[in-house]
């Protein structure tokens, strides 16, 4: 029989994200929330969904079926226009701004578009600086890696590098910081001043950092800021976009419109590894047209384009948006108990983002690794898969389907009261 933890061993790369967890889990299944691993009929609750690539679950069988049609219809082809992705552009268009236009360009993977929005900031204003925030995870391309928080990336490991070169880092103004949205938007005024700022990146709630939410005035003051300054604002939806906060671009909550929206993730429902950008068209018109200025084989592939626009339907017919928010505040509610814990402080979420920190005893203030590291492993135990993150990796964060339903969040709540209990974190 084959050993597979031994092909493990002898030909995995060591230094990817499948060292996560322990022990050696093999998963062969999954369908909801539910993920069944090798040798072991129980399955597993997955409040992680592929870091919110599967935010309707796995395998919802609209979606798979979806996927099959895509595939037998026309799975790739290059450099044609398709009836699906210009119906798929209109849409996202569309859902940026009814009023102003927008163009799409479809590319694989959030870090990608990440480093192509770059690009066209700098290309449009011919200026050269990029602001991003403390906490803030754009990627680990070379581009990507520049705009990301030190603390989630070893640049060292980048060797030859310039990763850093022509970025600034202002505080993000997080609600359970102590930073303020006046020192911050202080900061970009200065930077502005200061430095040929081409671009401002900005989640609009931090995921890897832990579903930090900004305080409410941030996002429209940021707009108003690099508005008046022509500067443009890109809004990383990669993570929490298409209804993990409960609106279909977390953004909106704030009633802002930024020049360039990046997509990934769920946008093909997690089975096709596709992105986009939505910027405003004299961005895109900047580009020199001596040669296409994005190039890929994969770029606008068909099946990862039919499938997404099956996910828009799925997402307004099956009503995620709002299950979203009415299963979040339920979630979070029940989930309170938490606070009794002496180790854990500054329980918070909107919509299915939720997250609580976890801390030494009786300190709030002081981020714990190992408590955050501990609740994992006793969770990971009782067949409950999270993950610690955030800068300090401290947080836990809980990024359920947005089909969770009631018996659910039953399961979830009852489950980690038990993880709690056995880890002696209560
Ligand atoms: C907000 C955000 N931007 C960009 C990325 C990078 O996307 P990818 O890992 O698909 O390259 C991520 C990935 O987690 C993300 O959360």
């Amino acid at each position: 029989m084959t050993n597979f933890e031994t092909l493990r061993d002898k030909y995995a790369c060591p230094c990817d994200e499948s060292t996560m967890y322990e022990p050696f889990l093999l998963p062969v299944k999954a369908e909801g929330m539910k993920v069944w691993f090798d040798g072991d009929p129980e399955p597993y609750i997955d409040l992680v969904l592929g870091y919110s690539s599967n935010n309707f679950g796995h395998n919802h069988p609209l979606l798979v079926k979806a996927a099959q049609d895509a595939a037998a219809k026309i799975a790739q082809i290059h450099s044609f226009h398709t009836k699906d992705k210009l119906l798929l552009s209109q849409y996202l268009a569309d859902k940026v701004s009814k009023e102003q236009p927008y163009n799409v360009y479809f590319d694989i993977g959030g870090t990608s578009v990440v480093a192509s929005a770059i690009r066209l900031c700098r290309s449009y204003t011919k200026k050269r600086y990029i602001v991003c925030f403390d906490g803030a995870y754009h990627g680990a391309s070379q581009l990507g890696a520049s705009v990301t928080d030190d603390g989630f990336i070893d640049k060292a490991q980048y060797v030859i590098n310039n990763v850093s070169d022509f970025v600034i880092r202002l505080p993000f103004p997080g609600k359970h910081t102590d930073v303020t949205t006046d020192d911050s938007i202080r900061q970009l005024e200065e930077a502005i001043q200061n430095n040929d700022v081409a671009g401002v990146i900005v989640e609009p709630v931090q995921g890897a950092n832990g579903f930090i939410f900004p305080e409410d005035d941030f996002l429209p003051r940021l707009r108003e800021v690099t508005e008046s300054n022509e500067v443009m604002l890109i809004m990383d939806e990669i993570q929490v976009g298409l209804g993990r906060i409960g609106h279909f671009f977390a953004y909106q909550k704030w009633g802002i419109v930024p020049d360039i929206v990046v997509l990934s993730k769920s946008l093909s429902g997690g089975f096709y590894p596709l992105s986009a950008i939505i910027a405003r068209p004299q961005l895109f018109n900047s580009v020199s047209s001596n040669a296409t200025a994005f190039q890929s084989t994969f770029n606008n592939n068909p099946l990862g384009i039919n499938i997404a626009l099956k996910v828009m339907e799925f997402i307004e017919n099956e009503n995620c948006l709002e299950n979203s928010m009415v299963k979040g505040e339920t979630l979070l509610h029940k989930l309170s108990f938490l606070e009794d814990s002496p180790y854990i402080s500054n329980l918070r979420g909107e919509g299915l983002a939720i997250a609580f920190d976890m801390t030494e005893k009786n300190a709030p203030n002081q981020p714990s690794k190992k408590y955050a590291k501990k609740l994992k492993d006793v969770a990971l135990d009782e067949h409950l898969i999270i993950y610690s993150c955030g800068r300090n990796g401290d947080v836990i964060k809980l990024a359920p389907s947005l089909m969770i339903e009631d018996k659910d969040i039953e399961f979830i709540v009852n489950k980690l009261k038990i993880v709690l209990e056995k880890a002696g974190l209560i």
